[in-house]
């Protein structure tokens, strides 16, 4: 038998077991596939599954897991064995950097091996379903789970995204170091109102189509094996009652053909959205609506009673929905081996991933600012403080992470002294989280006075980003800025480090610091990537993955944004000379009746993209060929090649982010003013150049039309603008053209 005769007579045999499974089984053990639970007593937790659920939670071991695993096989009718869920989402013994950092290495091998370690590790202790990756866009950094996703852009997060599907799900679902992943939340979860999270959202289908729907699409593409319905509503109608787009648009559209998860009692909040009566009758809209397993436990009980009368669902809705949930089993091969072995758990970091999640961090900072090449910190200063409620904090894993046994993180004072051992390098806290607290300030001045330079570690605790953290303010926490202003003013060189989940503002003491590095929350050996981009043993080069607004009031804000009729090129001032003389408004007649703030300069604090590095680098020789293509033949797939040759100018070894961005100039909708469709990550020796290459084609200049539902997808002939460069603020523009 050749390979391929072989494959497809195991998918007819597991096809046949699925069959016959299904004219076995009654309504009731069918639907008791159909739901996940999680339950803390292990009795429980042995109770619901004799009573034929389908999938639960892991529960946190490996005997327990098996013997979860044997009552399925051995005490049950019909011997399906279970998903065993759980979130690990960047991590779960070796914890990587959260999403949204490893989305500003601008890197898909970073969110890959993330995933591919957290696979190992997950699948080595039962679990074989995770629910990740996160793949919301989102624009709105006061939502605090845009630390759970890869942050503004719809390509970075495509790319990404599709990398950690690959990275969990590997080369077949079924071999030991796999798991099955779940991207969510389906769908536009990012644009909650006022950034509230579980608020609702209205939306077009011209935003759906080309900002929500495109990274699920691509994963759907790339076979991911299930995905998750998310909390909000879409236009009036709650995701998890919404057949347009659970069935019309991911199953029938796209053929998708693994199970819907339901968000955690997501189906019985449908009463609190209004749209259910109570919870028989949010269970049948839901499951009638596309959904193929509730989270929560409601649809069948222990004693294998439901709720759902006979005629409510329609057979072939209720098969459909359990073929779907039995097809990941086979092809997670569960039906095969079900168990694991427990002298083989991963269950805690090895060195291999520990060196791998110490480069993922790495790769991950982003260096904001630099006045006078100020970091690394130099050998001859030897007197360092390091200060701020950070110096001292294990506070890197990130909001995501799981108590099952993950390690505490060194600290960024204890990395530095390992790093830096002739250096003389005290700390204190210098500030607090919450509150206030001017005796800490006073003694982080006089322990600054005598020192050659201070690093000052501030952010915003794990526990503030993540689910249900939404903020207002998007300020330091705490009397941190005060603390920075604090070292300003000792006059003693400093660098600001930034551990945070989401974009900040930094307006109130950005001009005050010189040097400011982007650390996120960083996962198991974060302190140590710190300090060696501190030391200068690593150059930085990550890439914000999302704006950091000048103000909080100007959030939503965003690079790809429409232009507006009225684009703005002069910031606002409110000047009381001006308002005396008359003059209402921004200091520019010209510019006066343009969208803006009138008390705000343009544009973000930090764009999108933005990130700097210890050396220079030199953009040169951007070409691109053809410089025209009729639209039939970018259609069949011709390509414009673009190419530019960088070099790295400065005295030591660098990486550099090239992006690409495309703009449409002319189209029959508003298009965005930029749109990245292109990014490379290249590292060069001092002195060493590269020629870095991109393809842009039909996917790249297209987009989808249309308010409707049914609205294409397609390129419009006119001219494009290419824009190539390390960062928004410093491309070069060439122009191409489609014809008719
Ligand atoms: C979150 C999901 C998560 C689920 C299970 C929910 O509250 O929204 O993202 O997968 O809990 O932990």
């Amino acid at each position: 038998m050749t390979d391929s005769q072989a494959l497809a007579s195991a998918a007819e045999g597991h096809h046949d077991r699925i069959e016959q499974l299904l004219s076995a089984m009654s309504r009731e053990e069918k639907l008791a596939q159909l739901q996940i639970r999680y339950h803390p007593d292990p009795e429980r937790a042995k109770e619901l599954v004799r009573g034929g659920i389908g999938s639960v939670f892991w529960p946190g071991n490996v005997p327990q897991t098996n013997e979860l695993q044997r009552i399925a096989r051995e005490e049950t009718a019909h011997g399906i064995p279970l998903l065993m869920g759980l979130d690990v989402i960047h991590g779960i013994r070796t914890i990587f950097p959260i999403p949204l950092a490893s989305a500003a290495s601008f890197d898909p091998a970073v969110a890959e091996t993330d995933a591919r370690v957290s696979a190992e590790e997950a699948r080595s202790g039962g679990i074989n379903l995770t629910f990740a990756p996160m793949i919301d866009v989102s624009r709105d950094p006061r939502w605090g789970r845009v630390a759970e996703g890869f942050g503004e852009d719809t390509y970075l997060t495509t790319v990404l995204g599709t990398a950690k599907v690959r990275g969990y799900q590997g080369e077949s679902l079924a071999a030991p170091t796999s798991i099955a992943a779940c991207a969510k939340h389906f769908v536009a979860y990012g644009q909650g109102e006022g950034g509230r999270d579980y608020n609702a959202v209205d939306t077009s289908w011209y935003r759906l189509r080309n900002v929500y729907l495109e990274p699920f699409r691509a994963v759907v593409e790339a076979g991911v094996g299930s995905v998750m319905a998310s909390l909000n509503s879409v236009s009036g109608r709650p995701m998890h009652a919404n057949p347009e787009l659970l069935t019309g648009v991911l199953k029938e559209e796209w053929g998708f053909d693994g199970p819907v998860v339901g968000d955690a009692d997501a189906v019985l909040n449908l009463v609190n959205h209004g749209v259910a009566e109570d919870e028989h009758d949010a269970l049948v809209l839901s499951l009638a609506s596309g959904l193929d397993i509730e989270m929560g436990g409601h649809v069948v009980a222990a004693d294998g009673t439901t709720s759902i009368l006979p005629g409510e669902l329609t057979d072939e809705r209720i098969d459909d929905a359990v073929r779907r949930v039995l097809q990941l089993k086979v092809r997670l091969g569960l039906f095969e081996n079900p168990y694991v072995d427990a002298a083989a758990e991963l269950d805690a970091p090895t060195q291999q991933s520990r060196s791998a999640a110490l480069r993922a961090a790495e790769r991950s900072i982003v260096l904001l600012k630099n006045e006078g090449g100020l970091l690394p910190v130099k050998p001859a200063q030897r007197k360092v403080l390091v200060v701020g409620p950070y110096a001292d904090s294990t506070d890197h894993n990130g909001a995501w992470v799981m108590s099952f046994g993950f390690e505490t993180t060194s600290t960024i004072n204890a990395a530095l002294r390992d790093l830096l051992p002739d250096s003389e390098i005290t700390s204190c806290e210098g500030a607090t989280f919450f509150g206030s607290n001017p005796a800490l300030q006073e003694e982080a001045r006089a322990a600054a006075a005598d020192k050659d330079f201070i690093i000052v570690t501030v952010g915003e605790p794990s526990a503030l980003s993540g689910e249900a953290s939404s903020r207002s303010d998007l300020r330091l926490p705490g009397d941190q800025e005060a603390l920075i202003h604090a070292i300003a003013d000792t006059g003693v060189p400093f660098a600001v480090v930034l551990a945070n989940g989401r974009p900040l503002v930094t307006s109130d003491w950005i001009a005050r610091a010189p040097a400011v590095l982007e650390a996120w929350h960083l996962g198991t050996e974060a302190p140590a990537a710190i300090a060696n981009v501190l030391s200068g043993a690593v150059n930085p080069a990550g890439r914000l993955p999302m704006s950091f607004p000048r103000a909080s009031g100007q959030i939503p804000i965003y690079y790809d944004h429409e232009n507006t009729g009225r684009p703005a090129s002069v910031g606002g001032t409110l000047d009381q000379e001006e308002i005396d003389i008359g003059v209402v408004g921004p200091n520019n007649l010209d510019d006066r009746f343009t969208s803006k703030y009138r008390d705000l300069e343009l544009g973000p604090e930090f764009e999108f993209g933005h990130g700097l590095s210890y050396t220079d680098f030199q953009h040169a020789e951007l070409t691109v060929e053809p410089r025209s293509l009729a639209l039939d033949a970018l259609r069949d797939g011709e390509l414009f090649t673009v190419s530019v040759a960088v070099s790295n100018i400065g005295d030591r070894q660098g990486d550099e982010v090239v992006q690409l961005y495309v703009r449409d100039a002319v189209a029959t909708l508003a298009r965005p003013v930029r749109q990245l469709r292109g990014f490379s990550r290249v590292a060069l020796e001092a002195g060493a150049s590269e020629n870095v290459t991109f393809s842009v084609g039909w996917e790249d200049l297209g987009f989808w039309h249309g308010t409707e539902r049914d609205g294409d997808f397609a390129a419009e002939p006119g001219t494009f603008e290419l824009h190539v460069g390390p960062r928004l603020d410093a491309t070069t523009e060439l122009t191409v053209e489609v014809t008719r």
